[in-house]
């Protein structure tokens, strides 16, 4: 199939004309990959389970891995839920449009292609006139998990999309580079406590100040034993990859550093090509020497950690592309956004920890 790609030219007020042909795909039955604040979405009609089995198959991901409905105004949340809990109102007052996305219970309208047999479903209203304004048009809920093939970072661009899908799916809409980098917030409200299930850019903390008592899933944090069930099924896979073997180094930043510096010396010893993932505040704690040597990428300024969660992923990308064998990143406080960032990065190092 060839993939067709079209390019917004305002991207901060798309025009319908541009919007026109991949809200006709989606109601077709077929699929558009497109930008929104938090990484790129790969749509397809929710309410078809043809087209969500389509989403399976261009990600090659396990088809019990369900998926968020993607909706652009309040009023099409009612026909997808069997309730509105209080909680949720709440949420969707402070954070809906947003980066933030809630679990309800189903209404028998949401086929179980979509939730991956679930009786609940995964909701968001994303705020990026792109996304928000294509689902409008289209005049269905907008089922989309990451544009990436399963098992690599999410995509943040056009062209991180294109690598993974283009051959697969209808059309792109090239809006850009994303906004925040990372995906969604995910909060459970099913039950008696809301629970987090997937740190973002709403953070902890947002939450907590909203809603008081909010419970943490397990998988967030901890890596997965066995016999253990994450409930969002996605945290259980080692997404978020690079190709590379990937470890993180935690302590204070000269310890850090020093410590990277050690292993990355080794790591070429043996000849393997090496990445070392630093900030601005660290660089200058890395001698010239290996800088000559090694990979080096900064993620960004720790101080203002959505740069971090910025370039996240299109630096595991770069490294990706450019075949390293071994990659060394430091590591982040876990409070606030550090949270979320710290998850995906563990995540991509399969739990490979050092701490100094
Ligand atoms: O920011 C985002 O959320 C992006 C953009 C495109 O909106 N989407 C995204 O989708 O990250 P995906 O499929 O890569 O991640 C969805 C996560 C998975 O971990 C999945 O298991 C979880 O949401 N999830 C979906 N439906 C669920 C449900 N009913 N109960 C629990 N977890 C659910
Ligand atoms: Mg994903």
């Amino acid at each position: 199939m060839e993939t067709k790609r079209v390019v917004i030219k305002d991207v901060k007020h798309p025009r319908d004309g541009e919007l026109l042909e991949a809200a006709q795909i989606l109601r077709d039955g077929g699929l558009v990959a497109f930008p929104t604040e938090t990484v790129y979405g790969l749509g397809a009609n929710a309410l078809n389970e043809e087209a969500a089995k389509k989403i399976y198959a261009a990600k090659g991901r396990p088809s019990d891995n369900p998926l968020i409905a993607h909706i652009s105004g309040e009023k099409e949340l009612a026909p997808l839920v069997a309730e509105i809990p209080e909680t949720a109102k709440k949420l969707m007052k402070a954070y809906w449009p947003g980066p933030l996305t809630i679990i309800f219970r189903k209404s028998d309208k949401v086929p179980y292609g979509t939730t991956g047999g679930l009786d609940t479903v995964a909701v968001r209203m994303p705020s990026d006139p792109i996304a928000n304004r294509m689902i409008a048009l289209a005049g269905v809920p907008v089922a989309a998990p990451s544009a990436n093939t399963s098992g690599r970072p999410s995509p943040t661009t056009a062209d991180h999309v294109w690598e993974d899908l283009s051959g697969k799916i209808e059309m792109i809409l090239d809006g850009g580079p994303v906004g925040i980098g990372l995906e969604s917030t995910i909060v459970d409200v099913t039950g008696e406590v809301p629970m987090l299930l997937r740190p973002g850019a709403i953070t902890l903390e947002m939450l907590r100040e909203l809603l008081g008592q909010v419970d943490v899933d397990p998988a967030v944090t901890g890596p997965m034993s066995p016999g253990m069930h994450p409930k969002a099924p996605g945290m259980k896979y080692r997404h978020y990859a690079p190709k590379a073997d990937m470890t993180l180094v935690e302590g204070g930043t000269e310890a850090m550093a020093a410590e990277i510096c050690r292993l990355a010396q080794e790591s070429i010893s043996q000849g393997k090509k090496t990445g070392v993932i630093c900030t601005e505040e660290t660089r200058h704690l890395y001698p010239e020497s290996l800088l000559g040597q090694a990979q080096f990428r900064s993620m960004g300024v720790r101080a203002k950690e959505e740069t971090i969660a910025h370039n996240l992923y299109a630096v595991l990308r770069e490294f990706d592309d450019i075949g390293v064998d071994r990659i060394f990143c430091e590591a982040f406080p876990e409070t606030e956004l550090g949270q979320a960032i710290m998850n995906r990065l563990i995540k991509a190092a399969g739990h490979k920890i050092v701490k100094v």
